[in-house]
């Protein structure tokens, strides 16, 4: 079911509403007294409440194999100039976390899923989302059906067995986009483009975030490490 609000209550935490009546340690919201502002339970406790929007459902997803991380997803949007026109194959899917970002900006999204219980989280999570996916149960090493490809993603552990197909399947000029955990399967993929892809950049997303409550304003202690190489190819 859809997430209609975030409820976040005066500590900061943020709970995730879809019905009924909101129960917490800071009291208890009537079903029928939700709606957005600053709203006070039963034990005159303040809550902020705000609109949900396709972010915060897309967060909530059943999970499968890990996911590609938001800041390395807005980083392959904003390198690959991709829009509603695009064309894009994805793999493998996952639980379509990777697929349903780039299906909400309006890409036409095909994603490959080679296991079949991942497949079925991720076909689930599509539907629920309401996105427009196309989602195959097939092995993305033995080829990719789609041409005239504006982007590939592959986020998965050996892509230079995909390089072939992508190559055929690509357009001119347009990105292969690999995300990889470890430098060395960087190298492996770089050592095996040819003449058929020119390396663009690879790089690395830090994010970091910070606390601005009166005079802590600092750099939160803790941040995440690492999460993956982006490694961008164009077609030659
Ligand atoms: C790390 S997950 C991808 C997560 C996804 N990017 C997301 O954001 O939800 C890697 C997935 O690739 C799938 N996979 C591995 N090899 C594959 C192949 N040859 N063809 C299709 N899918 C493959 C795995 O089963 C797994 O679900």
């Amino acid at each position: 079911m859809e997430i209609k609000y975030l409820i976040i209550d005066q500590k900061g935490n943020i709970n995730y509403y879809r019905k009924g009546d909101f129960h917490s340690h800071f009291g208890v919201i009537k079903e029928k007294d939700i709606k957005t502002g600053i709203v006070k339970s039963h034990s005159n406790n303040n809550f902020t409440i705000i609109k949900a929007n396709f972010l915060d459902n897309l967060t909530k997803i059943k999970r499968g194999p890990a996911v590609s991380h938001p800041k390395d997803i807005g980083t392959i949007i904003t390198t690959t100039a991709i829009s509603q026109k695009s064309k894009v194959v994805d793999a493998g899917s996952g639980c379509a976390n990777l697929a349903s970002h780039l299906a909400s900006i309006g890409c036409n999204v095909t994603t490959y899923e080679i296991n079949q219980e991942f497949y079925k989280i991720a076909s689930e999570n599509i539907k629920n989302l309401k996105l427009k996916v196309k989602i195959k149960n097939k092995d993305i090493y033995e080829g990719i059906e789609e041409k005239n490809l504006d982007l590939i993603t592959l986020d998965l552990t050996e892509p230079w067995k995909v390089l072939e197909h992508a190559h055929k399947s690509l357009k001119q000029g347009s990105f292969l986009v690999c995300y990889l955990p470890t430098i060395t399967q960087v190298q492996e993929l770089i050592k095996q483009i040819n003449n058929k892809f020119y390396l663009w950049k690879v790089s690395e997303t830090l994010e970091r975030e910070w606390y601005v409550e009166n005079l802590k304003v600092r750099p939160k202690n803790q941040m995440l490490g690492h999460t993956a190489f982006l490694v961008f190819l164009r077609k030659i």
